[in-house]
């Protein structure tokens, strides 16, 4: 293959062809990912013809088109944000001198860390969402699975491009790494607990995106700000790809809330489940497991790691800027623990909370779409809101790790925690329930399966009947 094709094939910004060593790395993992891609990536329909978007710049207007495209045969390319000119360090100890372009010495095995663990997740949540497409609501909802799908790939190459860029022969070993681990493999998992859920139900999918893609949010706007430059303008373009999972999720939560309200309406008194729609009851289990589960990716609330990434200047907090002081020592945070069985308030050094600064942003963000729902329900005349839990509920890492607290925040007995466990988080007959929903792929343009309300406008002025995936 020449190097103009190569450099043809995967659309880029990083002068890709005039780069030999990295373009032979690349051609090297390319077909390991696309072998990845057919045994990992979406269940069915690789053979059909589906209405993606596909970046080709990371020019602020126009940067993607959309057109039918199948999908191993979509255009994974490599893109950086501009440069900015004399971009300093925003914060830590290294304050105010120029950003790297290269990767010091001293913290090569923290920022390959940080690298892999995001790239992890890509290849992760493909995995996770992989039989949705056999499922699906709607040719509209098909074709939006697909295109997070296919950016998700893309997020991996992203990853993958620092590595062996910049990694020599470890990134190309981690590179490597990255298409072998497998997401709820008891041998080999994905490294991050949310990563290795199963996400086998269309509730789950519009959880998973309203949810988990929004940490990715937050830690993508961590790294943006890195004085790794590299690393910040390439999570800097993955942001704009984020927005549209968000959008998915948050667009879900909504339809169902809208179907489940007419429902409810028109059948005052009666179990909405006898109408075949989603109770707000189970909806509400459903986002206490997402956001526990999601809350626990930003790690623990006291973290010295943390702390050394943005004392080295390699993770900051979102939106370093609105900050004024950006070295953060001398001050203190205060954030809620539980030291032997009680609940205490804890002043800890500020650097050392800047995991949860993190969690605070995006608790905060997450509440957004909630009231959204609610609002939604309140105008339907239906009398449910839904919330989310407390952040010390069902969380696997940092203090509260396996700590029984209900979902108001208070600590619980185990008795307590058994006996209403089923009525905090999904149990398996909810699971059964909503997978019933879902069980025949519904592939007419303009139709839907019965239990979610049809989007309000379809995608890049196309209407919602519009063929997005042509199955015949
Ligand atoms: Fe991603
Ligand atoms: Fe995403």
């Amino acid at each position: 293959m020449s190097t103009i094709d190569r450099g043809d094939k995967i659309p880029n910004n990083v002068h890709l062809a005039s780069d030999k060593r990295l373009q032979r790395a690349l051609e090297q993992w390319q077909p390991r990912f696309i072998e990845w891609w057919k045994e990992m990536g979406p269940e069915g329909f690789q053979a059909h013809d589906v209405y993606l978007r596909t970046a080709v710049s990371a020019d602020s207007d126009g940067w993607a088109v959309f057109d039918y495209v199948k999908m191993p045969d979509y255009r994974w390319g490599i893109f950086l944000a501009d440069p900015v000119a004399d971009r300093r360090i925003g914060f830590g100890d290294e304050l105010g001198k120029p950003v790297w372009q290269e990767v010091p010495g001293e913290h090569r095995n923290a920022l390959r860390r940080l690298i892999v663990t995001q790239g992890d997740t890509e290849p992760a949540s493909v995995e996770q969402q992989r039989r949705l497409g056999q499922t699906c609501p709607s040719l509209y909802d098909l074709r939006n699975l697909f295109q997070v799908n296919v950016e998700e790939g893309r997020h991996l190459w992203a990853m993958v491009y620092l590595l062996h860029s910049h990694f020599g022969r470890d990134g190309r070993e981690e590179a490597e790494a990255l298409l072998t681990r497998r997401s709820g493999n008891a041998d080999n998992p994905r490294i991050l607990g949310a990563f290795n859920a199963p996400c086998d139900d269309w509730l789950s999918f519009f959880c998973f995106t309203y949810f988990t893609d929004r940490d990715g949010k937050y830690q993508l706007l961590a790294l943006a700000e890195s004085a790794f430059d590299p690393l910040s303008r390439t999570t800097r373009f993955m942001l704009t790809e984020e927005a549209h999972h968000m959008f998915v999720g948050e667009t879900g939560l909504l339809r169902v809330c809208e179907r489940t309200a007419q429902i409810m309406i028109a059948h005052p008194g009666d179990d909405p489940r006898r109408h075949g729609v989603v109770d707000l009851p189970t909806l509400q289990r459903y986002v206490n497991f997402w956001y526990a589960i999601s809350l626990d990716l930003f790690g623990g609330e006291i973290s010295s790691n943390a702390a050394q990434y943005f004392a080295s200047g390699l993770k900051g907090r979102a939106h370093e800027d609105r900050y004024d002081d950006h070295v953060a020592l001398g001050a203190s945070y205060s954030l809620d623990v539980l030291r032997d069985g009680t609940l205490s308030r804890d002043d800890v050094p500020l650097r050392n909370a800047m995991n949860e600064i993190l969690r605070d942003e995006y608790v905060e963000d997450s509440q957004r779409g909630i009231d959204k729902c609610n609002k939604l329900l309140a105008e339907a005349g239906v009398d449910f809101q839904l919330r989310l839990p407390s952040r010390r509920f069902n969380r696997q890492v940092g203090s509260f790790a396996g700590a029984r607290v209900s979902p108001a925040g208070e600590l619980v007995d185990e008795a307590t925690w058994q006996s209403q466990r089923d009525t905090w988080l999904p149990s398996e007959r909810d699971r059964e329930y909503v997978k019933s929903l879902q069980q025949k792929a519904v592939l007419e343009p303009g139709k839907i399966q019965s239990w979610l309300a049809p989007p309000k406008r379809g995608i890049k002025g196309r209407p919602v009947d519009f063929e997005y995936v042509r199955v015949d």
